[in-house]
C-alpha cells in the first residue's frame, strides 16, 4: 500500500488536524500527514504539528490582500512542491475561489461542525440551540465552490441535551469530528469514496449514513 501523501489546512487550535496525526501513526492508515499549513502566524496548531514531527508552514493571507487566487496560487505551489495528493481543511478560516477548488477537486474535503445540509456557515451550535432541534452533529465532506455544499463522505450526530450551552454542546460535537475526520480521510485515500469531476454530475459513494 502507498500511503497518500496529505496536508491539512489550518487557521487555528488544529485538534482536528491532532486527530488525523494520530491516526496516521497507525501503521495500516492509508495516509501520510505530510504538510501543515496555517494561513495564520499565531495558530497554536502549528506547534502541535511541529511537536508531533511534522513539518508546520505558514502562508500568510494578508500580504496577498484581495487578491485571493494570489494566495491560493502560493498555497498551491507549497502543496505541489511536497508533492501532496490530498488536502484536508481543518478549521481552515479562509474561502476557496473556484479556480482554487477545480485544481484539487475530488482531493479537498472539509470538516463542517453540523450534519449538513443543515446550518451551513458559521455559529452552527448557537443556531442548532436556537432552532431546537434534537440531534446535532459534524460532516466530512468534499470541497465544491459553493460553501458547505459539496458531496457528503461521513457524517455522524449526538443528542442536544436539556440544559446544553453552545459550548457543552460543542464539545460534544467535536469528539464526534475527532473520530469522523479520520474515518473520512481513510475512505478517500483508499480510493472507496470518488468524486466525479466538475463536467460530471456530482456524486460520492460509500458515505456512512447518518444515525
Ligand atoms: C471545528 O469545529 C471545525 O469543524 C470547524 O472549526 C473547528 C476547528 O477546530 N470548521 P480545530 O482547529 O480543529 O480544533
Amino acid at each position: 500500500m502507498t500511503r497518500k501523501r496529505v496536508a491539512v489546512l489550518i487557521s487555528g487550535r488544529g485538534s482536528n488536524m491532532a486527530a488525523l496525526i494520530e491516526a496516521a501513526q497507525a501503521k495500516d492508515y492509508p495516509a501520510d500527514i505530510a504538510l501543515v499549513i496555517s494561513n495564520r502566524p499565531d495558530a497554536s496548531g502549528l506547534e502541535r504539528a511541529r511537536k508531533a514531527g511534522i513539518a508546520a508552514i505558514v502562508v500568510d493571507h494578508r500580504p496577498f490582500g484581495s487578491d485571493r487566487e494570489a494566495f491560493e496560487r502560493a498555497l498551491d505551489a507549497e502543496l505541489r512542491a511536497r508533492r501532496i495528493e490530498l488536502v484536508c481543511l481543518a478549521g481552515f478560516m479562509r474561502l476557496f475561489t473556484p479556480w482554487f477548488v477545480a485544481r484539487w477537486s475530488g482531493r479537498l474535503i472539509n470538516i463542517h461542525p453540523a450534519l449538513l445540509p443543515q446550518f451551513k456557515g458559521l455559529d452552527t451550535h448557537r443556531r442548532a440551540l436556537e432552532a431546537g432541534v434534537k440531534r446535532h452533529g459534524a460532516t466530512v465532506h468534499f470541497v465544491v465552490p459553493e460553501i458547505d455544499a459539496g458531496p457528503i463522505i461521513v457524517q455522524d450526530s449526538v443528542a442536544v441535551l436539556a440544559g446544553d450551552t453552545e459550548e457543552t454542546l460543542a464539545a460534544r460535537v467535536l469528539e464526534v469530528e475527532h473520530r469522523i475526520y479520520p474515518q473520512a480521510l481513510r475512505l478517500v485515500a483508499e480510493g472507496r469514496v470518488a468524486f466525479a469531476s466538475a463536467s460530471e454530475p456530482v456524486k460520492a459513494t460509500g458515505a456512512t449514513p447518518t444515525k
